[in-house]
């Protein structure tokens, strides 16, 4: 199979979804966003999967959506922040394309999703402080992200559209 996705990994927050819409649109590929095909698949909103059926359900959905996404092609596909944790997931996702990881501080994911409801990991009963838990799983998680990345971006302090920008050109060296 060739490498014609673009699959942008990150943490909640990076801009993922946004960016990955207007990419998409610029390079003329179909936008597929996992947490919204996950939505779709279990008619119910993120923080219902999380909240009535647990984590292990909703990681069990990512899987599946992710075997049938990694199956297209010509796609910009944004993935949860979780998704390429696991390691079946990274790998079917790197076969199908270039994975690109939008880099994003604590301090600016906290700003753009700190208060948010929709972020069952980071607003759920039990959980910390968000600006802790923010910085405690990024902290973990950007090892993870580093190992499955083609390549990097920092969007802080760059709107959505200048990040496209960025990926359009560091895309040209790469493909
Ligand atoms: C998650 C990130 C969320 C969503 C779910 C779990 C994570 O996606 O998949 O709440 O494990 O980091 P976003 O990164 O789009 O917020």
């Amino acid at each position: 199979m060739s490498k014609t996705n673009i699959v942008l990994i990150g943490f909640m927050g990076a801009g993922k979804s946004v960016v990955g819409r207007a990419l998409a649109r610029r390079l003329r590929k179909r936008f597929v966003d996992t947490d919204s095909e996950i939505e779709a698949m279990a008619g119910l909103a993120v923080p219902e999967i999380f909240s009535r059926h647990g984590e292990p359900y909703f990681r069990q959905l990512e899987k599946q959506v992710v075997r049938r996404v990694a199956a297209g092609e010509h796609q910009v596909i944004a993935t949860g922040g979780g998704t390429v944790v696991d390691e079946e997931n990274a790998r079917l996702l790197q076969a199908t394309g270039v994975i690109v990881w939008l880099m994003a501080s604590a301090e600016a994911v906290y700003r753009r999703v700190g208060q948010a409801t929709n972020r069952p990991l980071l607003s759920g009963p039990g959980e910390a402080d968000p600006r802790q838990r923010i910085q405690e799983l990024l902290a973990r998680r950007e090892t993870v992200y580093r190992q499955r990345a083609g390549f990097s971006l920092n969007t802080d302090g760059l709107t959505p559209w200048q990040v496209v920008r960025e990926i359009e050109a560091r895309l040209s060296y790469e493909l």
